[in-house]
């Protein structure tokens, strides 16, 4: 083949760090095994529960339906739709047109992806690309899709300092300094609950973040991936369209992933403005042909069912319990953390004495079979982030209490 054939951003990528660490684990399992520190993985944000039995005999039975077969639309199929405008209205009273304003997606990180490429025109000159704003740290994937669309991600800094809710006009005059036009931003991605962060905002937060956009003309992606987990009701999540005016201009990203572990199964939605989301439908008609009618089936019924609702409250009390346990055992090996308001991660400080969180979370995995990811997969723009690794707490309660015993045993305190 001749030199440089491929698209050279693919080219020069790194696999998704998730898959990359998955990979070293497999690699290592045999000799962590005779060392009888058999892999406990921390790294993957997927719960490990089985999903709601309620969806599992929907399928069974949605299976024998010859008609859901066959191929279904990008959009979704109606029942999904409607369902989805229902879920809307009754958790966070909102009213959206299933017709316009809902569209299926094959889970959340294929909508974002598409959306943003959408969004961004490719340019190659540095200064001239077009911006996405990206909450730093964030899920890890949203830097990777906007440089795919030969874009930039400028990186709006979540701190403690801020109470993780940073003034988008100081990132505005961070763009100017750096020499950057800001006629170039085409989009504002937050992430309410974070991952990492496990923080969440308030609803004068996103009423600034709705301000700010249509202020500047630019998109809102509200990716709401985790806003079923949460651990304190004042901490409880929202949707952006309970501020007034957000329809204007915000798109939200929904999954059924992190809600009802479901993750295999590929299933959520977006919805938001119409005109973004008639966008999303073109790029999604050409790349896709929707999700399996018996999943969408299967889902509509979740989403409207108090079995759907019972199970997210039982998953709330146990992985409260969990963290909780999980906290107090890494406070006793010295670890200054706290329980996160929502979502299932810890952002640990690594020991002083690392100078980095990737020998930090190589440590942990080659003398103790402990998997975690560095803190720079989720933030490669603010050096801070060397200093932190995540860890995603969903594994079994005695795992946990493994990783305690091993990190005790293995001389993994913080002093
Ligand atoms: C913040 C955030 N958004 C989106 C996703 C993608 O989730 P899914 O594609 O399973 O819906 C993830 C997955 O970890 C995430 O952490």
């Amino acid at each position: 083949m001749k030199k440089d054939i491929f698209n050279s951003q693919i080219a020069n990528m790194r696999n998704y760090i998730m898959f990359e660490i998955k990979a070293r684990q497999i690699e290592l399992t045999q000799m962590l095994k005779e060392k009888n520190r058999s892999p406990i993985a921390l790294s993957m944000g997927a719960p490990i529960d089985m999903v709601p039995d309620f969806v599992v005999k929907k399928v069974n039975e949605y299976l024998k339906e010859p008609s859901l077969h066959t191929y279904s639309t990008p959009k979704g199929e109606v029942k999904f739709l409607n369902a989805v405008q229902y879920y809307m209205k009754k958790r966070f009273n909102v009213e959206l047109d299933p017709k316009n304003e809902i569209f299926s997606l094959i889970g959340s990180k294929e909508g974002l992806s598409n959306l943003i490429r959408a969004l961004v025109n490719p340019k190659y000159e540095e200064k001239e690309k077009d911006i996405i704003l990206t909450p730093t740290p964030g899920y890890a994937s949203y830097i990777q899709m906007i440089k795919i669309a030969q874009g930039k991600a400028f990186g709006v800094k979540l701190a403690k300092e801020n109470n993780f809710m940073p003034n988008l006009y100081d990132t505005l005059d961070e763009i100017k300094k750096e020499g950057l036009n800001p006629d170039n931003i085409k989009a504002l991605i937050i992430n309410y609950p974070n991952n990492p962060l496990g923080c969440n905002c308030s609803l004068d937060y996103l009423s600034h973040c709705v301000e700010f956009c249509k202020n500047q003309g630019i998109v809102l992606i509200s990716d709401n991936a985790y806003c079923e987990l949460y651990y304190d009701e004042s901490y409880k999540p929202h949707s952006i369209f309970e501020i007034e005016g957000a329809k204007d201009c915000a798109v939200e990203m929904y999954s059924f992933s992190k809600s009802y572990a479901m993750t295999g199964w590929r299933l959520g939605f977006a919805c938001g403005n119409s005109e973004i989301i008639t966008m999303l439908s073109r790029m999604k008609s050409t790349v896709d042909t929707g999700i399996f009618k018996v999943l969408q089936y299967a889902g509509a019924d979740l989403l409207e069912s108090e079995e759907g609702q019972k199970y997210i409250d039982e998953q709330n009390i146990k992985f409260k319990n969990k963290i909780q346990k999980f906290v107090d055992g890494l406070k006793s090996l010295g670890y200054n953390i706290e329980m996160p308001k929502c979502a299932f991660y810890l952002w640990l400080e690594i020991p002083k004495r690392y100078d980095n969180c990737e020998d930090f979370a190589r440590d942990m995995l080659e003398k103790s079979g402990i998997v975690i990811v560095p803190g720079t997969a989720f933030d490669t723009i603010h050096k801070e982030a060397k200093r932190y690794c995540r860890l995603s707490v969903v594994a079994s309660d005695e795992d946990l209490k493994e990783v305690i015993e091993r990190m005790r045993a293995d001389g993994f305190y913080w002093e």
